[in-house]
């Protein structure tokens, strides 16, 4: 194959993007621009079989998803491939999921919102970022902003919680993590749009979503990525009111693009364009590709319709070739964008050396650390310098794999401490130790209880480690309730029954009903899936070594039966419990934003600095908030508004500001918040459109609360 043109406008770095983009297109055939719209995933390729394969990888590919074992080699082969081999050099673009870490692996998104900040979000993402690449990755699949609004699908603990307005912060956190830095990754928003609402959980179902509830709901945190300049966003499985979000032109086109000017690329999430005709929205494949295609995907993953189908629709006249130019010239933009044409190649260096390097894993350690919620303490935590003998109960005390967490593929559960290692590690010389699974964590059996109820006799007390395993939530991990699994709860009964003080760790991926096991429980501890350095992070925070500061970015049903069940729900329409169910109560196990301290901390009442604000001014609220206990501690700060008189009925609370901030003990310290009329108290109509309306507003943070008065404009 001869070398491509050298002194071709769309070769030189220092031409224009657009210019770059413009000559190359000219140059493409129809076959090369259609293979740039093709990805396909390595799977179980490696250098030496790409030969026989060359079918499956020819040179012209655009893109690869390397979720298979990290293999630079193979990667830098295909991209040799690609470069040295296709007719005009144009470069690959390998992505991967890289959700929450790539070999040092972080707490799962939903455990990062609870650490409630944003800086170790960045700081995370930017780490794994420059381990992805140095194995290859040039794209991430991450962050996934969708708003989840029934735990019992497993992909809520990709989410960062159900606060719009925190997905939207640490979403873009993420983002510039991922991009911000060298060696830059491109970040993908996902999965556009509504793909949280899944029908009773069920993943890969129905989404059903008011368009007012999409635009304050769903919308908000893929703006907000968009405006942080993500490269690229990927387009859910799910059927969006009908018309599925990767067949859905008003959410690709008219909302993506033209509302809000994103010239990135879309890719479809992996199938989603084939499963267009399983949804019932195409006959065939050539129908599903040119819905897609049109509607505004420009990448389709894994299915292969596009290559399959592009061709014969442009000669047919069905697709416009001018769609499928605009779909290339939107890859090869951020190829160019992403300097791929220049440094095409990912080189290895102390990076791939194994294991991790030590300062990402006191990132991990330290992330795990803040995401750890306390939920209920009566004074056993953190254990008494004295304690001398303890017993480590349940089916995950000795676990690794559970503590990674789905989407941790490139992660090494070999490597990753257990609980009870980090407990021997930390807990005092002298100290006996003594584990008992009890039983599994999804088994029948109760064969083992007697002798974990044993231990926990012989105990001071019993730290108790229940949750689930790694894969029962991710991606097709839906349950019908959010019941411990197994015989862990009659395990948590029988070990209660003996008197000893029983602390319950939680590790989990969403939360779970403790209705029954609650009363019993000394303490309660969500370490959820805390990543590489969990263990450690939780032995801190049992020992005390760590004052836990997590608060839940999520509300804690009491049971399924609860759900919905969330802090932004619109009042009903008659007071107090009036419609609520009759059997059994309305409030959750733990509302949004709840988390303990070792400390106290007091709020004072707010301060206003005026009693009105005009629309285009600003206000500033602040409150001061007293460290009142004996120990360091950091707390956060949840700003709340309600807009109890609108044009259209608002929600009971909705976070618009938070700070976290240490505070030693004793120390008093002033939270503020800069409050925007258009920033802060807009909300948007069915169709999008921002709406900022004179009127009262109640702000809320902790305890307390207080009133102003939106103006029309500053009053004479
Ligand atoms: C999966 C997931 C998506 C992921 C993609 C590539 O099916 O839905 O989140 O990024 O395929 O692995």
């Amino acid at each position: 194959m001869p070398p491509p043109d050298a002194t071709a406008a769309y070769r030189r770095a220092e031409e224009p993007v657009e210019a770059r983009v413009c000559d190359l297109l000219a140059r493409m055939t129809l076959a090369e621009k259609i293979d740039q719209l093709h990805q396909v995933g390595v799977g179980d390729a490696n250098p030496n079989n790409l030969s026989e394969r060359r079918e499956e990888f020819q040179p012209t590919f655009g893109s690869y998803v390397l979720n298979g074992a990290p293999d630079l080699a193979l990667r830098n082969e295909l991209q040799r491939r690609a470069v040295e081999e296709s007719r005009l050099g144009i470069p690959a673009i390998f992505g991967a999921d890289v959700i929450h870490g790539y070999r040092t692996i972080f707490p799962i998104p939903l455990a990062q919102a609870c650490a409630w900040n944003p800086a170790l979000v960045r700081r995370a993402s930017r780490a794994a970022a420059e381990e992805a690449a140095a194995h290859g990755v040039d794209w991430t699949f991450a962050p996934m902003v969708d708003h989840c609004v029934d735990p019992r699908w497993g992909r809520v603990c990709e989410t960062f919680g159900e606060a719009p307005f925190a997905s939207s912060v640490f979403g873009t956190a993420a983002v510039c993590g991922f991009q911000d830095g060298e060696p830059s990754v491109a970040a993908c928003l996902k999965h556009f749009a509504g793909y949280g609402a899944s029908e009773g959980g069920r993943d890969y179902s129905y989404t059903d979503i008011s368009p007012q509830r999409l635009w304050e709901a769903h919308l908000p945190p893929f703006e907000a990525g968009i405006r942080a300049g993500a490269s690229t966003v990927m387009s859910g499985f799910n059927d969006l009111n009908g018309i599925p979000a990767t067949a859905n032109a008003y959410m690709l086109t008219e909302v993506l693009r033209t509302r809000w000017g994103f010239d990135g690329l879309v890719v479809s999430d992996s199938n989603a364009v084939q499963q267009l005709m399983r949804q019932g929205l195409a006959g065939d494949e050539a129908e599903a590709a040119q819905k897609a295609l049109a509607a505004g995907v420009d990448i389709d993953m894994a299915d292969g319709l596009y290559r399959a189908a592009l061709a014969g629709l442009v000669t047919s006249g069905r697709v416009p070739l001018a769609r499928v130019d605009t779909a290339v010239a939107r890859v090869l933009r951020v190829k160019f964008e992403i300097g791929l044409f220049e440094h095409p190649w990912r080189l290895a260096n102390a990076l791939t050396a194994q294991p991790p390097a030590p300062v990402r894993l006191e990132l991990a350690e330290e992330f795990a650390r803040e995401s750890i919620v306390l939920l209920k303490n009566t004074g056993v935590l953190p254990l008494a310098g004295g304690v001398r003998r303890v017993a480590l109960l349940g089916p995950l005390a000795e676990s690794r794999g559970a503590l990674l967490g789905s989407w941790a593929m490139f992660g090494r559960a070999d490597e990753t401490p257990t609980i009870a290692e980090a407990l021997r590690e930390e807990l005092p010389a002298g100290t006996t130790l003594r584990i008992e699974a009890g039983c599994d964590v999804a088994g029948t059996s109760a064969a083992n209880f007697e002798v974990a109820v044993a231990a926990a006799r012989d105990a001071e007390v019993a730290i108790l480690c229940l949750g689930e395993e790694a894969e029962m939530s991710g991606e097709n991990a839906s349950r019908s309730t959010l019941r411990l699994a197994g015989k862990q709860e009659e395990l948590a009964l029988a070990v209660m029954a003996t008197g000893v003080p029983v602390v319950v760790v939680l590790v989990t991926g969403r939360p779970l009903e403790l209705g029954r096991i609650e009363p019993g429980a000394a303490a309660i501890v969500v370490a959820w899936q805390g990543g590489s350095r969990a263990a450690a992070a939780l032995a801190d925070a049992l020992t005390g070594r760590c004052n836990p500061s997590g608060r839940l970015a999520i509300t804690w049903p009491r049971s399924a039966e609860q759900i919905p069940v969330a802090h932004h729900v619109r009042p009903r329409a008659r007071p107090d419990d009036a419609g609520a169910y009759r059997d059994g109560p309305t409030a959750p196990q733990y509302e949004f934003g709840h988390g303990l301290s070792y400390t106290t901390f007091t709020y004072s009442s707010i301060r206003l600095a005026s009693a009105t604000v005009a629309i285009g001014g600003r206000l500033r609220a602040e409150l001061t908030v007293t460290n009142a206990g004996d120990r360091d501690g950091s707390e956060t700060v949840l700003w709340f508004i309600r807009d109890p008189a609108a044009s259209i009925t608002r929600p009971l609370a909705e976070l618009k500001h938070f700070e976290k901030a240490a505070l030693c003990a004793g120390e008093s310290r002033v939270y503020g918040w800069e409050i925007e009329p258009a920033r802060d108290l807009a909300f948007p109509d069915a169709d999008g459109r921002a709406v900022l309306e004179p009127g009262e507003i109640v702000v809320r943070a902790g305890p307390s609360a207080a009133r102003f008065a939106v103006v029309a404009a500053n009053p004479i």
